[in-house]
């Protein structure tokens, strides 16, 4: 192995040795595929024929990576951390909503453990270094018949790692962690401190709200923010107040009324190319 001396050990992408399944872990298998259009749909399929929770697909290039909101995830070969794990919570729906969030504020804890980093996230599910987008979450679920119960989430996460660079479209609103540190990171090292903490993340939800809501709360950056949404097809404004018990975007709108979100999207302005 040759990986190069850093106070907290995650330099360099060549330690092919690194323990990705952390000790204890209920991560109990972990697929590692070179290429996969998507490892969502991947790990979804192998949870439709009876995959257990902790079940983590891991891919060095995704041909069809995909974001929220039917949008695409650029996910170059070599470059970024393409991950999906699979969860079976007993919830409903509703419950399983918050799982995006729980996620985002598992995703910085790990950046925080293995990089030292303190990322941002913008609501819901961006996540953010200085300003930019460094990655996102993509938690799908499915429900077990007509029981109101969920059968499975799938949470994916893709973070950019090694990019140099990203094309035009996306060059002024994205990031790396190169890009912004300077530094190789290793994406094996970072995949495990991701496995590591959404492995957790498994173990403790629903009951662990508070911690996840508090660590969520300080890391969001649309807080105190003028944001533009749309709803109905109309685009509106607003002034974002808080995070909800719900983890609810709550915003204070012209009129002085207010209103809590629950999904979609927000645009911050003065972040990721939103003026
Ligand atoms: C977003 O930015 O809206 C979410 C991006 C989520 C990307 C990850 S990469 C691993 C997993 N597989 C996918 O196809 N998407 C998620």
């Amino acid at each position: 192995m040759t990986r190069d001396a850093s106070e907290n050990g995650a330099l360099s992408d060549s330690n092919s040795d690194i323990e990705l399944l952390p000790g204890g872990s209920r991560a109990r298998s972990l697929i590692r595929l070179e290429s996969v259009g998507s490892t969502n749909d991947h790990l979804k399929a192998l949870a439709r024929a009876g995959a257990p929770s902790g079940t983590a697909v891991l891919a060095d290039v995704q041909t069809a990576g995909r974001g929220r909101l039917g949008r695409s995830f650029l996910s170059p070969a070599g470059e970024g951390v393409y991950l999906s794990v699979l969860l079976r919570p007993d919830c409903s729906a509703e419950a399983a909503l918050q799982l995006t969030a729980w996620t985002a504020a598992a995703v910085c804890r790990a950046l925080e453990r293995c990089c030292g980093l303190s990322a941002g996230i913008k609501w819901v599910n961006d996540i953010i270094l200085n300003g930019r987008k460094l990655g996102g979450i993509l938690c799908e679920t499915s429900m077990r018949g007509d029981s109101g119960r969920v059968d499975y989430v799938v949470a994916g996460v893709g973070l950019n790692v090694l990019q140099g660079g990203f094309p035009p479209e996306l060059a002024l609103t994205a990031t790396s962690l190169l890009l912004e540190t300077g530094r190789r990171f290793s994406r094996d090292a970072v995949a495990a401190a991701l496995i590591s903490e959404l492995d957790r993340m498994g173990a403790e939800f629903p009951a662990g709200k508070e911690r996840y809501l508090r660590e969520y709360r300080a890391a969001c950056i649309t807080t105190g923010r003028d944001v533009c949404f749309v709803r109905d097809g109309e685009r509106h404004t607003g002034t974002a107040e808080s995070i909800d018990e719900d983890f609810g975007l709550v915003l204070r709108l012209p009129d002085g009324e207010r209103e809590h979100l629950r999904s979609g999207e927000v645009s911050v302005r003065g972040l990721c190319g939103y003026v």
